[in-house]
């Protein structure tokens, strides 16, 4: 069971110097069922990235408690699997030892270490590429190392931050097949923050938008298309009507980001 609830997170960082405070959340709530695939939309700056950190343990709220199956987060842990946008792979390790990672230091076997890093690295497609450094392959290739050391330590919830966000857009779209298959076999709890519109409908069984901010969340919209899905569920018309009405909840929001006028 990975159930996470999320109540009463707010976050406000203090002003360097004479700069006054930023209040990046507004008290925020969220329930995320076990095997909820989440994505959080929302315009740039409006604290989807400080909401993450925080069930990641990273970021401390001012006020409010998040919980793992009832017990408090407080610090990063193994039942928490984290994928950021820019690439985060030790560069010095191969890529075998950058899945080995998590494993080595909860003190796993170095036999069953390899024997699960090589089969991550084949769910991920990476089979071939175990001994190549994080600089010799391309970004789509750094993200999937990224996801195959995340889905390594069998964390119950997987925490991704616009983690496709730097790849091309063809990339991309394999890229959330690949992970939306990995879900659809290994049901984890999965918050994925981004800010296209496609990837956060095909993908989801919610999508949550936040505010301009102070981030809170405005709305919280359940996706009721079929498993498995394929990348031609995007031209269907229930994608597009969930597409038109995102469209408008984000533009709205974005406006008031950009302080223009409705
Ligand atoms: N460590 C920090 N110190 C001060 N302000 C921060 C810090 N991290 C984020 N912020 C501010 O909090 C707000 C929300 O940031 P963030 O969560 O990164 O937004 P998003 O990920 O939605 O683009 C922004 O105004 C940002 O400048
Ligand atoms: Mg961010």
């Amino acid at each position: 069971m990975s159930r996470l609830s999320i109540r009463g997170i707010e976050k406000t960082f203090p002003g360097r110097r004479r700069a006054a405070p930023t209040r990046a959340l507004e008290p925020t709530d969220l329930e995320v069922r076990d095997n909820d695939f989440i994505t959080i939309l929302g315009p740039s700056g409006c604290g989807k990235s400080t909401l993450l950190r925080v069930v990641a343990g990273l970021e401390t709220p001012t006020a409010g408690t998040v919980t793992l199956d009832g017990r408090p987060v407080t610090r990063p842990g193994p039942d928490r699997g984290m994928v950021f946008q820019s690439y985060t792979l030790f560069p010095w390790l191969s890529v075998r030892d950058n899945v080995c990672f998590g494993l080595r230091e909860r003190g796993v076997p170095r036999a069953e270490q390899l024997a699960i890093a090589d089969r991550y690295l084949a769910q991920v497609g990476l089979k071939g590429f175990e001994n190549h450094q994080p600089s010799q392959l391309s970004g789509g290739m750094q993200q999937r190392t990224a996801l195959a050391r995340a889905l390594a330590n069998d964390p119950g919830v997987l925490l991704l931050d616009e983690p496709f966000g730097a790849l091309d857009h063809q990339t991309r779209e394999l890229m959330q097949e690949l992970l939306l298959g990995i879900w659809e076999q290994h049901r984890k709890t999965v918050l994925f923050v981004t800010h296209d519109i496609d990837e956060a409908i095909f993908m989801a069984s919610r999508v949550v938008v936040m505010s301009a901010r102070p981030g809170r969340i405005k709305c919280d919209i359940a996706i009721d298309l079929p498993h498995p899905r394929s990348y031609k569920v995007k031209t269907s018309a229930a994608f597009a009507a969930y597409k038109e009405r995102l469209t408008e909840e984000i533009r709205v929001e974005t406006i008031k980001t950009l302080n223009m006028e409705a």
